[in-house]
């Protein structure tokens, strides 16, 4: 850590003083010996389990062949393998493309430009404490300013940005159904009067927040944004970078909602472990760029194409269990948020849950403070687990979906006994 804080910056933060000596399934082993459950999974990069063996097998089978080659230079296998794999499991019948680059950002990114391109129109709409990434434009379109964008301008201009359906703490101040979904209606009152449709390219939407605190809006909201593109040539991003791949019981989050969107950005679980990425698009929307307008040295190297094929087959096997033991773990949080005044909202879909911490259930005000106890009080007593939302308070649960049911239940009695010890303070 003394050499960590010498010559690593310190905006490129940690959120536990953990070194890793080695993981496996839903455990990690630090360098001092502790022994820890992982319900952060990298940010949700392990919805296949640490160091799973078949994607290991895959990779070491790969490393045989060959390493980096570049899929401009010389195209190879593995990266048309896995396009046609996500083509084919991406939402809508219609033929899709599918481009491979490195991060969600760079996912995120083509996405935008493909959008741009396609439509000749150059605003995207974004939302309220949305998440898209730290690069220039993906940042632009990321809500919270600390830390994300301070001091990083100037952004991409042409984003709009509006309310999502954050429920427990509506924008307009409204309680749904009673709302008549008012956040749906205003863009579509912004797209009347003051954003012209010819203007906007896409809206970018996670169909469940993640960095933005877990929120799951109401069927409606996504069904809403889909009518409103439909009605103005605009086309629909599901970013299902952090709600992909499982995560909730189903492949991709957009399906809960039956919408289809144009197109899709992937990250994270893809690689069962390893870096890649994807955009996934509608045949004629991604063929309407220019050709060497998109690409990249790394995007879809190799080894992170045969871990993908394999983590995409391992994560179709698990949707079951994932649904299974998320309702295990929407349940149990459910309860918890009966019995503690701490908890003032309990949400989720499959294994993608989160509760949201108040120090006042009228007042709702963020119990930031006690947030990072209980997440200190979970890591001494061996469970790593993370916050995300944009008043610090939210605890986000993210096990592998192979989790053993009773190390699932093992850490949530270490959570629910951190919420016990924090209420009593
Ligand atoms: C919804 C969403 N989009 C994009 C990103 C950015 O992904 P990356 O960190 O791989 O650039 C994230 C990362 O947390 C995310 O959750």
């Amino acid at each position: 850590m003394r050499l960590r804080e010498k010559y690593v910056p310190k905006a490129v933060y940690n959120v536990t003083p953990i070194f890793v000596a080695e993981s496996e399934k839903a455990s990690i082993k630090d360098v001092d010996g502790n022994e820890y459950i992982d319900f952060a999974t990298g940010i949700s990069c392990l919805n296949v389990g640490h160091r799973n063996p078949e994607v290991l097998k895959a990779v070491s089978e790969q490393m045989e062949r060959y390493l980096h080659l570049c899929f401009h230079v010389t195209p190879y296998e593995p990266y048309v393998e896995l396009a046609e794999k996500l083509a084919t499991l991406a939402p809508g019948s219609f033929d899709k493309k599918v481009m491979l680059v490195n991060s969600g950002a760079e996912a995120v990114e083509n996405a935008v430009k493909v959008a741009r391109r396609y439509t000749g129109r150059p605003t995207i709409i974004t939302f309220e404490y949305a998440f898209h990434g730290r690069t220039r434009l993906a940042m632009s379109l990321t809500g919270s300013v600390h830390p994300y964008k301070y001091g990083f301008g100037p952004l991409d201009l042409a984003v709009h940005r509006t309310p999502y359906a954050y429920c427990y703490r509506c924008s307009f101040g409204l309680k749904y159904p009673a709302c008549n979904m008012r956040c749906v209606e205003y863009i579509r009152d912004t797209l009347a009067v003051h954003l012209s449709p010819d203007d906007v390219a896409a809206i970018i939407v996670e169909p469940i927040q993640g960095e933005g605190g877990f929120i799951v809006p109401p069927k409606e909201f996504i069904l809403g944004l889909r009518k409103i593109c439909d009605e103005n040539g605009i086309l629909l991003i599901a970013d299902e970078i952090q709600s992909g791949m499982g995560r909730t019981g189903k492949m991709f989050a957009v399906e809960h909602f039956n919408v289809v969107p144009e197109m899709v950005t992937v990250a994270k679980s893809l690689g069962g472990g390893l870096p890649i990425a994807a955009t996934i698009g509608r045949r004629e929307i991604m063929d309407s760029v220019q050709v060497g307008g998109l690409g990249g040295t790394f995007g879809g190297n190799p080894l992170s194409c045969a871990a993908a094929l394999k983590a995409v087959d391992t994560v179709q096997q698990l949707l079951i269990n994932a649904r299974k033991l998320g309702e295990n773990l929407t349940g149990r949080i459910k309860e918890m948020h009966e019995k503690y005044e701490i908890i003032g909202d309990a949400r989720g879909i499959g294994l993608m849950a989160g509760v949201e911490l108040v120090a006042d259930r009228k007042t709702k005000k963020p119990a930031k403070e006690e947030r990072n106890q209980v997440l200190d009080e979970c890591l001494k007593n061996g469970l790593i687990i993370i916050g995300a939302g944009p008043y610090k308070n939210v605890v986000r649960f993210l096990p592998p979906l192979n989790i053993n049911e009773d190390l699932l239940d093992k850490g949530l009695d270490i959570f629910e006994n951190a919420i016990k010890a924090v209420s009593a303070r």
